[in-house]
């Protein structure tokens, strides 16, 4: 039994190995230098472009070693509604910066999955161009999934991205599980994953330690399931900005559960511009979360206006109504560890809080609410002031 079970693993083993091989686009074969400075992004564009033209499900194989890409856009429609791309090398950037918008994008793709791998955006000279606060071209996200669906992104690295690590805009049907982001705590903009105009987005079993949001959720995104992420340094789990220009699209449906923070500025965040732009944001579930010496752990800010420039004074046309906060527990970095700060001419409504405990120091935490509805259950500390 032993024997024949090790046989049959074995031959498990060897088939996807061969699979890998020799059934597969490996982009060696395609020209590819695994020397870390090779531009090999002809290579890979080739051997996607025989992976998505074929008309069974295909495989595309990065093999170990460092590929420097200088700059990719892995376009569909394909002919192949099943392609896997499994990554065991990196994939380097150029540290020098450009201004493009997509460094790895993959465009009108439908039924992709990703496995593994390492892409590293080289940025830390464009943060110092940024943080020297000279004027620097915009920034260039690492992996940008856009107009696509049926996508998965299984147990990829992301290091130091120049700016966004992962966007996701414009798609339905998006899974990133086992994902680990890494970037300094004061890298600018390095937010881990941004999502946007897409629906059915699951972001699940993942470590984000970046320099800005763990996880940003934009205008228009739909049925967000978030879950198991631990994110730290950073700047936590945020809803917007939103409302920063006229005719946006609202934001509807979103859970996070079981999330720990680690001395991030903030955890479970909803932003909106002070700008009278009309919008919304509901059914929001914020559950399970672990807060440790997070200096915002509970905050809606319906005032952003940074430098008080064109908003002063204005208030949200951003209406936030039905938000649920669910078993928040641990410890503020500050002593206002709630704040409910909303729009006068569109209060917040339906904010429901259940088991919360946050606690600072070894005074009182205390909670701020501005224009904010809504109830409570449980346990409330600080205590309640909806
Ligand atoms: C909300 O989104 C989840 C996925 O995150 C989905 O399973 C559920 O059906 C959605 N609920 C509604 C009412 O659309």
């Amino acid at each position: 039994m032993a024997q024949s079970l090790s046989l049959l693993s074995f031959l498990l083993l060897f088939s996807y190995y061969s699979t890998l091989t020799m059934g597969a686009y490996n982009v060696l074969n395609y020209g590819a230098e695994p020397d870390g400075q090779t531009d090999s992004a002809k290579a890979f564009l080739s051997a996607w472009a025989d992976a998505c033209g074929s008309g069974s499900p295909a495989t595309m194989y990065v093999p170990a070693g460092n590929f420097f890409v200088s700059q990719a856009v892995f376009q569909g429609p394909c002919k192949s509604s099943e392609i896997k791309m499994y990554i065991d090398g990196t994939v380097v950037a150029s540290s020098s910066y450009d201004g493009e918008a997509a460094w790895l994008m993959f465009k009108y793709v439908d039924g992709l999955s990703i496995f593994g791998g390492t892409i590293d955006g080289q940025g830390r000279a464009f943060w110092a161009c940024k943080t020297a606060g000279r004027s620097c071209p915009s920034s260039t996200t690492s992996l940008t999934i856009a107009k696509s669906n049926n996508i998965l992104i299984s147990g990829l690295s992301t290091v130091n991205s120049k700016g966004f690590h992962i966007s996701i805009f414009g798609s339905n049907g998006v899974t990133v599980q086992g994902t680990k982001i890494t970037a300094p705590g004061n890298s600018p903009n390095t937010d881990g994953i941004h999502i946007q105009m897409s629906s059915d987005v699951t972001v699940t079993s993942s470590s984000i330690k970046t320099g800005d949001d763990c996880i940003s959720i934009g205008e228009g995104a739909n049925n967000v399931w978030i879950e198991k992420i631990n994110c730290g340094p950073g700047h936590g789990i945020s809803i917007g900005s939103l409302g920063d220009t006229p005719s946006e699209s609202g934001v509807q449906n979103i859970t996070v559960t079981s999330v720990v923070f680690t001395g991030t500025q903030n955890g479970l965040r909803i932003k909106t511009w002070g700008k009278p732009y009309s919008g919304f944001v509901k059914d929001v579930k914020f559950e399970h979360a672990v807060m440790q010496n997070v200096q915002n752990p509970i905050i809606v800010d319906q005032n952003y206006c940074p430098g008080d420039v064109n908003c002063p004074d204005q208030s949200s046309g951003i209406k936030i109504s039905g938000l649920a906060y669910t078993d928040i527990q641990g410890t503020s970095a500050t002593q206002l560890a709630v704040k409910f700060d909303c729009s006068s001419s569109n209060p917040c409504s339906g904010i429901t809080m259940q088991d919360i405990k946050l606690t600072y120091q070894n005074q009182n935490a205390q909670s701020y609410c501005k224009n904010a509805g809504g109830s409570t259950s449980g346990f409330i500390i600080p205590p309640s002031c909806l």
